[in-house]
């Protein structure tokens, strides 16, 4: 009988050698240093490299430097990219299903938002990232609750028919705007200010955090408060990397990653009103708006997702639980 042990000891070493093998990884994202989802990066960077003994190192790329989230989404295909945090952007226009988080008012605040993304309803749409996107989703982080700031007076929706309005590049945005009246101008965070400053756009869509740390309220000073969408992002690791690390490292970045992008959630959850009463301290005129003016634009909204994403009736269920408890 051949005797397989020496075969076995040899291959578990060279897999455990595999396992120690130092790896130097690069994180990709569009936000500024100051941003929240920038400072979770660095933090994941450190605590990768310490618990992995120095073995493994993180070098985390802010403000688009290694292009913008498409050419992202490529590195990371080919693996030249090993690791990103990524607005939802280039999942949803690969994978449907994810525009459904984009459903406007399918939560009313922050902390729905918190609780909806942390469900098994959207956990498991995750799932859909290495076949159709070929990168691993480790978990959800998000920014804050979707308002307008405008370089005119808004008091409603109805004031933005029109208008050029920024809106972050992708398709569930520029549906709503679309339906709003508006002219939805696809323009990435980092080319904001400057479009604001020279009249390139007449409004934006933002969240009160990158409005207050990216001072675009020094630009525009009409804010609409309408918290009309939330703002998922997903941390993601490539398919072709993580196919070629071991178990033990997996688990490792899994754990450290997903706790750094959950930290993400609850900062915005605990910052968001205090920010708001911010934004409301400065000399900005503020505007509210809810649900109810924006019923038309959510018919129309849905009229289109309703086909183009099967997951909106499981996400809307999910919600009503969320919003129930
Ligand atoms: C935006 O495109 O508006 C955005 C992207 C990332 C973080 C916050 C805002």
């Amino acid at each position: 009988m051949i005797d397989f042990k020496p075969l076995l000891l040899a291959t578990s070493l060279a897999l455990s050698a595999v396992s120690a093998q130092a790896q130097e990884f690069r994180l990709g994202l569009i936000t500024p240093p100051p941003h929240i989802w920038t400072q979770a990066a660095n933090d994941f960077a450190k605590e990768l490299n310490e618990k992995s003994a120095g073995e493994h190192s993180v070098s985390v790329f802010p403000a688009q430097q290694l292009g913008n989230e498409a050419q992202m989404v490529q590195q990371l295909q080919t693996g030249a990219l090993d690791m990103a945090f990524l607005t939802l952007a280039e999942m949803s226009n690969r994978v449907p299903d994810f525009g459904a988080l984009y459903a406007p008012y399918l939560v009313d605040d922050i902390d729905q938002a918190a609780a909806l993304l942390r469900s098994e309803t959207a956990t498991s749409l995750l799932d859909q990232l290495p076949g159709g996107v070929g990168v691993v989703g480790i978990g959800y982080g998000m920014a804050g609750m979707r308002q307008v700031l405008s370089r005119d007076a808004v008091t409603g929706p109805a004031d933005l028919a029109g208008k050029k309005l920024r809106i972050t590049p992708f398709e569930p945005i520029r549906d709503f705007y679309t339906a709003v009246g508006a002219a939805p101008t696809p323009l990435p965070l980092p080319g904001v200010y400057d479009a604001l400053a020279n009249g390139q756009v007449d409004a934006i869509d933002m969240d009160f955090d990158s409005i207050l740390i990216l001072k675009f309220y020094e630009r525009a000073n009409n804010l609409m408060i309408s918290n009309h969408m939330m703002f998922p992002m997903v941390g993601v690791v490539s398919g072709r990397v993580w196919r070629g690390l071991s178990d033990e490292d997996r688990a490792l970045i899994q754990t450290t990653m997903k706790a750094h992008l959950d930290s993400v959630i609850d900062r915005f959850q605990a910052q968001e009103k205090d920010q708001e009463q911010q934004l409301r301290q400065l000399d900005i005129t503020i505007s509210e708006a809810g649900r109810d003016e924006f019923t038309d634009v959510i018919a129309n909204w849905e009229a289109i997702w309703s086909e183009k994403a099967s997951s909106l009736q499981d996400l809307r269920k999910a919600a009503a639980q969320v919003k129930g408890s």
